[in-house]
């Protein structure tokens, strides 16, 4: 194991200083540090960071680790990558990987396949037969620079691939892995045949697919390499890459519809454009953008498919908490021919002048009707938008929304918070049932609530693990949820095991991975200043008890209360004599 490395790279690097390369705003507060969370959007800081346990949560999202979490997390690595980026910062060094598990080879060995399938392509694009593809590449307006650095390629005649790939080593096994190769009936079949290749990167610069256009006219227009262990289709975009550290610069996106127009956009300069593959935005896709920037432009084509996907696109970032706007290229044009034509300023010009998704949602209803408008039209206006509106889970831009439909429909304002009000109430109504995490649907409003006794006591037997003892009563009735109680144990039983250890919040964590986040959370809340760590454990835990107790009394008197008088079982009576008797201590 590399545990000594692991603990020598903690104590080199400060968290502070590490989570301050992402996180300009980090600021002092008492013992701790706060900023607005990378992981989510907020506008007041809930993301706490401590120098001294090495420690970060947020407050608003639940999300919490060491340093490995925290570069894992921002840069979306693994466990080893983040080892190895922090081992070069501290200067620590580590032992060499150890043996891969057959699936981490598996990962390895199709990534090499995929680097030497994209050498390949690029190869054939600048040979000999690559000609007419050079040519079809110039007609598209696109410099040798461009395709230098997209590394576009072009895929042969069938079985060339799997020639060139024999010749290097690999099998047919690690074509199929790469999705370059499937097998049908007739034999081994190349996916990618007689097109021009995109090499597909994820954020890191790894490539992870292709997509390959044909050649002129015909159908299909482009195909996609299949999803493979390192290609998830829905969790790409396509240059991020690239556009990454300029979108972090600039501090906005702008999504596009095709590969051909994010590299025109490149070219011309509009760095900070990317686009799905072809598919439609994910809440994926908004999570990756987050990592870059909170400000999203969604440019679509103008006309009526181009709309729909336009909105249903911009209201899957608006519920992750990215703040959306719209816009629409004039003449028909795609991005990549618009710049051609017109250049960065003016196409600038455009994404400077996009609309808010609510004022693009209004003007499209009201496109759709005759004015003046009557007052069923207003309403059924208003239902829409109110739709529309509930999904943004920032209150502050709720109320801003409220306002301009409001104006916009010469409708007093206290009624279309009123529907607002109606279409909130039944969204949670209808999701009250539904698992707690939904895909698609974000959890609105995250607020800072107050540590609840329980979770104070946890925090507190974190710190002074010697208390337990005075703990000793408590039981899983006492805590309102099974998690909790679970963590209760996993304390006790850590620090049981490591007495010594003074870092008991890790080795708990380790213990009960699981519950990571809130473990982490608990030994970051702050504790009084007063704070007497025998007495303020015991009267918790006393505490605890008494609630305890209260809610399994509450729970049996509605149970006999369901048998009726008379009719109660006498064990059932028996506990609640006992229960009487227990609390009775608490009511002297
Ligand atoms: P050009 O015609 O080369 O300018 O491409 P484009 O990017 O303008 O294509 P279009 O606007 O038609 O499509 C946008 C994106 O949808 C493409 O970049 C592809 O990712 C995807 N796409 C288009 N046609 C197909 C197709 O036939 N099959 C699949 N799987 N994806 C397609
Ligand atoms: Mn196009």
């Amino acid at each position: 194991m590399q545990t000594d490395a692991i603990e020598q790279i903690k104590d080199k690097i400060d968290i502070v200083e590490l989570v301050r390369q992402y996180v300009p705003g980090l600021k002092r507060a008492g013992k701790l540090y706060k900023a607005c969370c990378p992981f989510h959007h907020e506008k007041t800081p809930s993301f706490t960071c401590s120098s001294e346990k090495g420690l970060y949560y947020c407050f608003g999202c639940q999300e919490g680790g060491n340093i490995f979490n925290f570069v894992m997390k921002m840069e979306n690595l693994t466990f080893r990558e983040a080892l190895e980026k922090l081992a070069a910062m501290a200067g620590v060094e580590l032992e060499p990987a150890k043996l891969l598990s057959a699936e981490e080879q598996r990962r390895a060995t199709t990534r090499k396949v995929l680097d030497w399938a994209r050498a390949y392509y690029h190869k054939n694009l600048l040979s000999r037969a690559g000609d007419h593809a050079r040519t079809y590449v110039k007609s598209r307006n696109l410099t040798k620079e461009t395709c230098e650095q997209f590394e576009l390629g072009l895929s042969l005649g069938p079985g060339a691939l799997v020639q060139a790939a024999k010749q290097a080593g690999y099998t047919e096994e690690n074509l199929k892995d790469a999705g370059l190769c499937v097998q049908t009936e007739r034999g081994l079949r190349e996916y990618f045949r007689n097109r021009l290749m995109f090499p597909i990167w994820n954020p890191r610069g790894e490539t992870v697919g292709f997509g390959g256009r044909i050649l002129g006219e015909g159908e299909p227009k482009y195909l996609n390499s299949p999803e493979t262990i390192l290609f998830t289709k829905s969790h790409v975009l396509y240059g991020l890459n690239f556009a990454g550290p300029v979108i972090r610069k600039v501090d906005r996106a702008v999504l596009l519809e095709g590969y051909m127009d994010v590299i025109g956009c490149h070219q011309a300069g509009v760095a900070y454009t990317v686009a799905p593959l072809g598919t439609s935005l994910t809440e994926e896709h908004a999570k990756l953008l987050k990592r870059y920037t909170q400000n999203v432009v969604v440019l679509f084509d103008p006309d009526e498919a181009g709309l729909k996907a336009a909105l249903r696109g911009a209201l899957i970032l608006t519920q992750a908490g990215l703040f959306v706007k719209v816009a629409s290229l004039p003449d028909g044009l795609d991005p990549d021919e618009y710049i051609a034509k017109y250049g960065k300023e003016s196409f600038e010009n455009i994404l400077n002048h996009a609309q808010e998704l609510i004022a693009f949602a209004t003007a499209r209803q009201l496109a759709r009707h005759t004015a003046p408008l009557s007052a069923q039209a207003k309403t059924n206006i208003v239902t829409e938008l109110t739709q529309i509106i509930a999904q943004q889970p920032d209150g502050i831009v709720r109320r801003e929304w409220v306002k301009y439909v409001a104006e916009a429909l010469n409708i007093d304002e206290p009624l279309v918070q009123q529907r607002l009000a109606q279409t909130l109430r039944a969204n949670t109504q209808s999701t009250r049932f539904a698992p707690a995490h939904k895909p698609g649907v974000v959890r609105a409003d995250p607020t800072v609530s107050l540590p609840s006794a329980e979770e104070d006591l946890l925090a507190w037997i974190l710190k002074s693990p010697q208390h337990t003892v005075l703990c000793a009563q408590l039981s899983a009735q006492d805590f309102s949820s099974p998690a909790l109680w679970e963590i209760f144990q996993a304390i006790v039983k850590t620090h049981m095991q490591y007495p010594q250890a003074d870092n008991l919040t890790e080795q708990t964590a380790q213990a009960l991975p699981a519950q990571r986040n809130e473990i982490v959370k608990l030994a970051l809340l702050p504790t009084p200043d007063d704070f007497d760590p025998a007495r303020d454990i015991a009267a918790c835990a006393a505490k605890l008890e008494q609630t305890g107790l209260q809610r399994q009394l509450q729970k049996l008197t509605q149970q006999m209360k369901s048998y009726g008088t008379g009719n109660v079982p006498p064990d059932v009576f028996q506990t609640y004599m006992q229960l009487q008797q227990k609390l009775k201590k608490y009511r002297g």
